[in-house]
This record gives structure tokens, sequence and C-alpha cells, in this order.
């Protein structure tokens, strides 16, 4: 054969290639997602992770969507914000994938929330409470409550339920999750009668909590309100019951992980904090998602694979809505969500693209978690 042949023969097929490629492009639906699956918050993100998965899977195994499988592209940042801005982009840019799902923990949704909205991309975060993550644009919608509700909530427990009249608080200075669920807790305490006795305050990667719980233990609070991750949240309970501090820990949903107990042991019996939803819940829906996530992945699922779940089962949902994988569309879509039945309750978006959702309150025990309430909104 001639070097002219080889050479057109060599086209022909990159050209076959090209097109064979965009067909299978066309043939999938790309969805996109960021969180930690590593470093000090890992649990949430591998919840979230395998959850979201599975979701898909079970979607493409009847089928997929719209005749379209779904492709699950998922990036580890680590739990950094810095991380979280290059991955977002990288899904947007180079995988063009038709929206996302995540971040996971309010300070990464705060980063991705931006940019997500400028490059007009539907992101809906299963996880991150935090008020301000879907003030970023209507692009930018969350499948969970918010922390003003969560804050409030255990504002009145701690109060009425508890009967405390005396609680510290110490709070996370470079969290706006921490700061804002202070916030409120301290609000709806005070507002009920109740005495914010000390609030001592801690900034991210601090190991040594004894000069802040030295004051607390001084000021002889009932509870101490902890608006924090698992991790801190043990180190700290640990540290605490070493000053000789016996009051009990309150906190929001950070207080959700396995390693909560394994690290904190008997630190952190006791402690009560608002939540998603309860495995004890025997609705057939939750016991469904229970049974299947732990035949898969041998655990217990969380709040976070729950509503990681429920997540990616919305997005799933809002494109078949759509009719069309286009992210205008899905975005569309998206806002129009009402009374979706999902392991989480019913949902439909409010204007402010949040869902309107019920809490639980659960209490820590050396097993793990028991059901104690649930609140309404
Ligand atoms: N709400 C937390 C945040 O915004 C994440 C989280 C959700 C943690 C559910 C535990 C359970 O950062």
């Amino acid at each position: 054969m001639g070097r002219r042949h080889v050479l057109s023969l060599v086209v022909a097929f990159s050209v076959l290639l090209a097109f064979s490629g965009a067909a299978l492009a066309a043939d999938v639906i790309k969805i996109g997602s960021v969180g930690p699956l590593t470093g000090d918050i890992a649990t949430f993100g591998q919840s979230v992770h395998n959850a979201v998965k599975m979701a898909f899977d079970e979607v493409n195994a009847a089928g997929g969507v719209l005749g379209k499988q779904i492709e699950f592209i998922h990036e580890d940042n680590k739990g950094d914000a810095a991380e979280t801005t290059n991955i977002v982009r990288k899904l947007i840019v180079r995988d063009r994938v038709s929206a996302l799902v995540g971040a996971v923990v309010s300070a990464n949704s705060l980063a991705a929330g931006p940019i997500a909205q400028q490059f007009r991309v539907p992101m809906v975060t299963p996880t991150s409470t935090a008020d301000k993550v879907t003030a970023a644009g209507d692009y930018v919608f969350s499948t969970c409550f918010i922390d003003s509700f969560q804050g409030e909530i255990m504002g009145r427990f701690a109060y009425t339920d508890l009967g405390y009249r005396r609680v510290a608080t110490l709070v996370n200075m470079a969290s706006d999750y921490s700061i804002g669920l202070a916030d409120v807790f301290t609000e709806t305490f005070k507002n009920l009668g109740g005495e914010i006795v000390e609030s001592e305050s801690y900034s991210a990667g601090d190991q040594d909590f004894r000069a802040q719980l030295t004051k607390i233990k001084a000021a002889d609070p009932e509870a101490i309100y902890l608006p924090a991750y698992y991790t801190d949240v043990a180190l700290i309970a640990r540290q605490a019951r070493q000053l000789g501090i016996d009051a009990v820990f309150i906190g929001p949903d950070g207080f959700d992980s396995p390693k909560l107990v394994e690290i904190g042991g008997e630190a952190v019996y006791g402690s009560y904090f608002t939540n998603h939803y309860s495995t004890d819940d025997q609705s057939p829906k939750v016991q469904k998602f229970v049974q299947e996530y732990k035949s898969r992945f041998g655990q217990v699922p969380d709040a976070l694979a729950a509503l990681g779940y429920d997540a990616a089962m919305v997005v799933v949902d809002a494109i078949r809505r759509a009719g069309s994988d286009d992210r205008t569309a899905i975005r569309d879509a998206l806002a129009a969500t009402k009374d979706i039945e999902v392991v989480t309750g019913v949902l439909s978006m409010d204007a402010n693209r949040n869902p309107i959702k019920s809490a639980v309150v659960l209490k820590v025990t050396a097993d793990g978690q028991e059901y104690v309430a649930t609140v309404n909104p």
C-alpha cells in the first residue's frame, strides 16, 4: 500500500472514531460531584458518594433517564474550598456535566455555588445547610433544611424538652456553618429565657481546646452547644471530660458520623443533635433504602447517605420532567420540584431553592444513635 493510501486510511479511521465518540458522548448524561473522600470530614463525603452512586446505578439498571445512561464523575476535594473551586471548573468546562450534585459541607458549597451560577450549570447540594449557600443564584439548589431551622430547633429543644437554663457555646470562627448556627441557637435560647453563660471560640485546625474549656467549666453550664463536625466534637468532648466537665454536648448535623463514637468514646455519650432523618423511621421508603444501602456497603446509612441519595433522585426527576439534558431546562425543572417523595421526607422547592422539611433530634449512645423526636417546620 502506498503512503498516500495509508494516510487516507488513517484520516478516514480518525473521522470514524471522532463520530462514534460524539455518538457515544450523546448517549450519556454526565453528572458531576465533589466532596471529601479523605481528611477530617471524610465520612461525610464517603456517605454522599456511596449513595449518589447507588441512586445512579439504580436508575441506569432501570434503563437510564430519557433513554440515556448517567455517567457519574466524582472528585475528592479533601474538604478544601480551593480544591472545590478547581474541581467544579473542570467538571463544567472539561467534562461538560449537565448538572452537579454537591458540594457536601457548607464552606465547599459556598465556593462551588458562584461558579455553577457563572457557568449556568444547575447545582444541587444534598447536605450543605448554611443559609447563604443557595443565595449564590438561581442555578443553586439544596435538598436539605437550612441552619436557621436546625439552630432554632436545638434552642427550643434545649430549653423546653431538656429544661436547660444555663448553656455555653463553643464556635469555630473559621466556619460560616458554625457561626450561623451559634447565632440562631443563642437568639432562640435567650428569647425563651435561657442564659448563655459563656461563649468561646476557636479556629479551624486547632487541637487544644483546654483554655476555652477551662473558662466554660468556671461558668458551670448544664450543656455546651457545639456547632462543629465530628472530629472536632470528639476531640473537644474528650478534653472536656479530662477537665472534669460533665455538661451535656448538644449540636447540629455535623455530629453525624460513625467516627464520632469511635473517636470520642464515652465522652460523647448522651449528646443530643439535630439531624435529617432517623433509621428508626419505619416508613417503607426509609426501610428499603436502609436495607439496600446496608447490603451494598455493609454500613448503616447516615443522614448524608440518605440526603445524597435523595439529591441524586431529585436531579434525575428534574431531567425527566425537563425532557432534555439541557442545563437551563434542568434548572427550570428543579425550580418547579413539588411534592417528591424521597427518603428524608416529601420535598418541594421554596422560592429560595431550599426545601421545606422536618428535622429529627437524636441522642448519641454507645451503639450509635437513638431517635428522640421529630420537629416539623
Ligand atoms: N450540614 C453540614 C454542612 O453544611 C454537612 C452535614 C450534613 C453534616 C448532614 C452531617 C450531616 O456543612
